[in-house]
């Protein structure tokens, strides 16, 4: 039934798109419902002259694999609107993000961007961050285990995120899951976490998201 919840929400968001538009493309199974949506109304003639920014290179092979036009990775110009899932969801519309571990690269997109439309089922809804999910952290390899430290420092539990191997993002860098609870400080804990070498970027997305399109057997909400 989510899979249902999912498309709905990302097929209601792609309807803010209008030709012309720089587009982000969101990575995770929600937002690929978004770009394959996209890619459909481009290929009916419905939408023109759409250029696409991944924010992923899984988003990136998929985008070309449907015929979507994309810019370079060194993003040339701001985007329009973008359109990416989340996590977890509290109601001033923060968000976890990087349970795909493309939170850098979602980071870079949403700041890109002057509006960022997150798509979500309606379990992603959450009173508190940190009530339903992790925190993710990049790090650089060199040295993780002395970030794992001042994130157990913090109050996290900290796992390192596996894949047989340890999960290696786009960029060759490690993931740390970081279990917090709910979160008091969300602004206090994101700056503790910017303000170390070797920490690349967290799942703490504040005050970036402008609307979120969320789906559920009541059917599909706009929020704010
Ligand atoms: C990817 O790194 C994430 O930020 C995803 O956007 C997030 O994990 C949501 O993914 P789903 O739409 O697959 O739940």
């Amino acid at each position: 039934m989510s899979e249902v919840f999912k498309r709905a929400a990302a097929e209601y968001a792609v309807a803010f798109v209008r030709s012309g538009m720089r587009v982000g493309l969101g990575t995770g199974s929600t937002a690929r419902f978004a770009t394959q949506r996209l890619a459909e109304l481009v290929r009916l003639g419905e939408l023109t002259d759409i250029v696409g920014a991944a924010t992923s290179q899984a988003t990136r092979a998929e985008a070309m694999a449907l015929g979507l036009t994309l810019m370079d990775d060194a993003l040339p110009a701001d985007l329009d609107l973008t359109i990416d899932g989340a996590d977890e969801i509290d109601p001033e519309l923060n968000l976890i993000k990087g349970g795909g571990g493309s939170l850098l690269r979602e980071k870079i997109v949403a700041q890109a961007s002057r509006r960022l439309v997150i798509v979500a089922d309606d379990s992603k809804l959450s009173p508190h961050l940190g009530t339903r999910f992790f925190v993710p952290v990049e790090v650089l390899p060199f040295g993780w285990r002395v970030q794992a430290r001042y994130l157990t420092s913090l109050g996290a539990t900290v796992t390192l995120r596996q894949a047989q191997q340890p999960f290696l993002t786009d960029q060759g860098n490690y993931i740390l899951d970081c279990q917090f609870g709910p979160i008091a400080d969300l602004k206090g804990l994101a700056l503790a976490l910017q303000a170390r070498a070797g920490i690349l970027e967290h799942g703490l997305f504040l005050g970036l998201a402008t609307d979120v399109i969320v789906a559920g057997a009541q059917g599909v909400r706009h929020l704010p």
